[in-house]
């Protein structure tokens, strides 16, 4: 074994943003025809949180970041790798990662986002850590940041129900003297691009010249979701030669509380031992995974030692899951 992969990359910090507008069912359904009990009982949201006029995805992202740097005892310049997983860029380019890096004044660090939409984050995390593990950095932010009720029609009402805004960031840092089962233990990464049809946006720089509006066959994502979101996380168990059994925390993408519970109920955890927010955040994309996070954190649920389970699917089809023991282990 090589020095470099003895080297461990712990999950050392968390720290999330909300917008403080906040919708809910009965606001939603003051312009679309819907109403909170459908809502409600087909998806487990209740509202959601919508960015300002003039606030932009990079906002919510430097306050994520700041917020993540404090929790880890950390500041800007400490960082040497800075990713953004986000659907939502501030323009086409450049990167929303690079506006942050001015906002934050994290010169030394080089600075991109990556696009796998609502599996953004465990991408992120993903490149994140082979980067660290490679050399190219000690320390990385790792931000989920999204505005996508940018991308809502608010006329569709089997779409503009499901989305809010929001970010979340995570702090990587190097170790290579921490005990081998801390930090990040494995994440896979999957795609399937037959399936791009059931969940897109029907416009872009390439094509329409335009942003787009969400679209989605969303039974046929469903279905996807549970097998192919069990199965990642089976392989992920596997890999590190945990059971299923030693999760402390399955920290799922919050998308809709069926596939939740669909999960939780598929693996054989307990339903106290998962962290349910999509009631109060609806679902944010590659945000929803950080932000969950945070609140576990934050509440006192999560803490160091802890072995976390993340799991995201999104439009691509892309999906992934990693699993993690938190915090620094000294
Ligand atoms: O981040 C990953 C991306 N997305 C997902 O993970 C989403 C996955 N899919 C889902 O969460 C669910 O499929 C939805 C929540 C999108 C829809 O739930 P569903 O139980 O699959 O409902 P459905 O699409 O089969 O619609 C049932 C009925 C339809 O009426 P008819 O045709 O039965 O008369 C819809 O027109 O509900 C109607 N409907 C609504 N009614 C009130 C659809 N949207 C609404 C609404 N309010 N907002």
């Amino acid at each position: 074994m090589t020095e470099m992969n003895r080297r461990s990359v712990l999950m050392v910090g968390a720290g999330s943003y909300l917008p403080s507008h906040v919708m809910t069912n009965d606001d939603l359904s003051e312009f679309v025809e819907t109403d909170d009990s459908w809502i409600k009982q087909r998806t487990g949201i209740s509202q959601r949180h919508i960015v300002a006029e003039g606030e932009k995805t990079s906002d919510l992202a430097v306050n994520a970041a700041q917020r993540a740097l404090e929790n880890a005892r950390l500041s800007a310049v400490d960082i040497d790798i800075i990713i953004i997983a986000t659907t939502t860029p501030d323009d086409t380019f450049p990167s929303t990662a690079s506006v942050v890096q001015h906002k934050l004044k994290a010169y030394q660090a080089f600075a991109f986002d990556v696009q796998a939409v609502c599996a953004g984050f465990v991408y992120g995390l993903g490149v994140g850590e082979s980067l660290i593990k490679s050399g190219q950095g000690r320390r990385a932010l790792i931000i989920g940041a999204e505005s996508f009720t940018k991308l809502l029609n608010w006329k569709d009402r089997t779409t503009c129900v499901l989305f809010g805004d929001g970010a979340g960031a995570v702090i990587l840092e190097a170790s290579d003297d921490a005990p081998q089962d801390w930090g990040v233990l494995s994440t896979v990464l999957h795609t399937d691009g037959r399936y791009r049809d059931i969940l897109y946006v029907d416009g872009g720089p390439s094509t329409t010249g335009t942003v787009g509006h969400v679209k989605m066959k969303g039974q046929d994502v469903f279905k996807h979701a549970v097998e192919k979101l069990s199965s990642a996380m089976n392989e992920v168990i596997q890999k590190t030669g945990h059971q299923t059994d030693d999760i402390d925390w399955l920290i799922p993408h919050q998308a809709n509380i069926r596939i939740i519970d669909g999960m939780q109920r598929k693996l054989g955890l307990p339903a106290e031992r998962v962290v349910r927010c999509v009631d109060k955040h609806a679902n944010t994309s590659a945000a929803s995974i950080p932000l969950a996070l945070t609140e576990a954190v934050s509440d006192g649920r999560v803490k160091a030692g802890d072995l976390l389970a993340f799991e995201a699917i999104g439009g691509g089809l892309s999906w992934g899951a990693s699993l993690v023991r938190f915090g620094r282990p000294f």
